[in-house]
């Protein structure tokens, strides 16, 4: 019989989280996942309907960088296990507001690290730290190459600046104090829940609307998109079957100049919308580029998949179909998730760029 384990996972009502939980909760009935999350502008309960039910899942709202809480969760339901997401995540708000990132991603990964060492107390026998990052850590490529896991730490906007501090604080404890860790640095990600603050999302509901599509500088910077569900299920993988202190690089092989992106969005759209032919490439707007955007991401995840078969599922056309008709399907949601807040960010954001 398959063994029980009390799984925290951390920032779980955000895009990421949220299809991590649900593929936890429905892929392994025998494991207890308890969810805690401080629902800010990112987090959304309505992301989990479906599994907000089940008797393997508890959620607690709260803040990872509140010690005392992280201390009692720890203590109540007897952890065995961290899943940690939970991070400030967009790059554009970490331009205008860094500290905020440092609190959360640095602050907040050190105080569950501290919480998870003394629950476990050195004795650390089915016990796993599982840390969530980025490819963003290793910096910027040019035009060939590609990230690994043995490429140097360069990273270049206080939100990478920030998730390579959070990686580094893992790998610390892992040396220290010896406590089980692994790592994981991903590609960009794409799908539903995505909050409209990220490229893709972002332009989806634009076009819904018929507003410009702002593309940042020229559009050539080239990102490795990987569809969402692929990348909770290679987070599985790794939480299965993954070496102790060892990293793995989650990607699909798959780069996208973002102009080049945008045109096949608009085209999907045109179709989807019964619209004339071209009308939606008619909103892209070129607007003034991001500080310090980094050219290309691309990453190598040959180690994932000879060392634990993980391989993506979806070609990238089949998946931004199916993320596009789920957001067409979901206009409730973006209309909740772009009331408030939104519009003051929005405005802020690209007004005048
Ligand atoms: P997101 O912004 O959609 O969600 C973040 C979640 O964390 C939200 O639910 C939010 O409420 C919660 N949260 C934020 N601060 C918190 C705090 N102090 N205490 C508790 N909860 C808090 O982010 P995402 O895109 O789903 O990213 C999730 C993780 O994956 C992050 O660690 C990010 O660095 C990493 N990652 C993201 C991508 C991507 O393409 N989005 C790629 C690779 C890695
Ligand atoms: O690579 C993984 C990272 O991918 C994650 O760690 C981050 O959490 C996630 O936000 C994402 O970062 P990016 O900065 O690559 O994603 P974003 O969707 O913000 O931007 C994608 C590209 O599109 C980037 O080159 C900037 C550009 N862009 C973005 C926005 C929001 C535009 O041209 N216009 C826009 O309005």
């Amino acid at each position: 019989m398959a063994s029980t384990k009390r799984i925290l996972i951390t920032g779980g009502a955000g895009f990421i989280g949220s299809h991590v939980v649900r593929y936890f909760v429905n892929a392994a009935p025998h494991y207890q996942i308890i969810n805690l999350d401080a629902l800010t502008y990112a987090g959304n309960l309505e992301n989990l309907k479906d599994i907000q039910d089940k008797p393997n899942y508890t959620f607690v709202k709260g803040d990872i960088c509140d010690a005392a809480l992280v201390n009692a969760i720890f203590q109540e339901h007897a952890i065995d296990a961290v899943i940690h997401l939970a991070a400030e995540s967009h790059v554009d708000r970490s331009i205008s507001n860094p500290l905020a990132f440092v609190q959360t991603n640095v602050m907040g990964t050190a105080t569950l690290l501290n919480a998870a060492r003394s629950a476990w107390h050195g004795n650390y026998d089915g016990k796993l730290f599982y840390h969530v990052s980025t490819d963003e850590v290793y910096g910027s490529l040019g035009e060939t190459g590609f990230f690994y896991e043995t490429t140097a730490y360069d990273p270049r906007s206080p939100y990478s600046a920030s998730k390579a501090a959070s990686d580094h604080l893992v790998m610390a404890f892992y040396h220290t104090y010896h406590m089980p860790v692994v790592i994981s640095n991903c590609s960009n990600n794409y799908g539903p829940n995505h909050f409209p603050e990220k490229l893709i999302p972002l332009s989806i509901n634009n076009i819904i609307q018929n507003k410009p599509l702002p593309i940042y500088g020229k559009g050539e910077n080239v990102r490795d998109w990987l569809y969402v569900i692929d990348h909770a299920s290679a987070i599985f993988t790794i939480f299965e079957k993954g070496r102790i202190g060892e990293t793995y690089n989650i990607g699909g092989h798959n780069e996208w100049k973002n102009i080049d992106l945008i045109h096949l969005l608009c085209k999907i759209m045109d179709k989807k919308l019964n619209r004339e032919a071209g009308s939606s490439e008619k909103l892209i707007t070129y607007v003034t580029d991001r500080a310090g955007h980094d050219l290309r991401y691309a990453i190598d995840a040959t180690k994932l998949k000879d060392e634990l078969g993980w391989m993506p599922s979806l070609q990238f056309e089949e998946g931004l179909e199916k993320t596009v008709d789920w957001y067409l399907e979901n206009q409730e949601w973006l209309n909740h998730v772009t009331s408030g807040s939104y519009a003051s960010y929005y405005e802020t954001q690209y007004h005048n760029r």
